[in-house]
């Protein structure tokens, strides 16, 4: 039933748990696990300048985080692809999702921000409301 799973990952504590329920299911169900992470910067009234350093050090953020998640999941014995992309996370996530006919989403309900006063960041919110495929979205309590 879930071939595919594509997770959604920001390198927050909530997703690693969220990474943690990934490779779980990716081990039952035998699934090829993608882990993606949208790299998304607001340029406002920033020069261009400014916004490619931005970039720059949102893709060597990135590129440290989606190691780690693959030596995570190396230890768990399972082999992932990584995707980095830039652009919204939301719009890149339910894309990808589409694109690659996924079977399953997966994100945890906070990021980056974890503004404790909201029940969903609003990643998560935007993938629940337009992904077409099956969403789990991993809850984080206690963190
Ligand atoms: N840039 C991203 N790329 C891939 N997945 C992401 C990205 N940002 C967030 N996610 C996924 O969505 C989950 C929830 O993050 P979200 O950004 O919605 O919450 P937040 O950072 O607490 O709040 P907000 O960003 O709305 O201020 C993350 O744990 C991760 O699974
Ligand atoms: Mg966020």
């Amino acid at each position: 039933m879930f071939e595919k799973i594509l997770l959604g990952y920001d390198g927050s504590s909530y997703s690693k748990k969220a990474l943690d329920y990934a490779l779980d299911l990716a081990k039952k169900y035998i699934s090829s696990l993608t882990i993606a992470c949208a790299i998304h910067v607001p340029n406002f009234s920033d020069s261009r300048d400014e916004i490619n350093g931005a970039l720059e050090d949102a893709q060597v953020y990135t590129e440290d985080i989606l190691e780690k998640a693959k030596d995570c999941a190396a230890e768990a014995g399972i082999k992932v692809d990584t995707r980095i992309t830039p652009g919204h996370p939301a719009e890149i996530l339910t894309h990808l999702a589409e694109e690659g006919k996924y079977n399953l989403l997966i994100v945890a309900d906070k990021g980056l921000s974890g503004v404790k006063r909201f029940l969903l960041g609003s990643v998560s919110e935007a993938v629940v409301r337009y992904a077409k495929c099956p969403v789990l979205i991993v809850k984080n309590k206690n963190v």
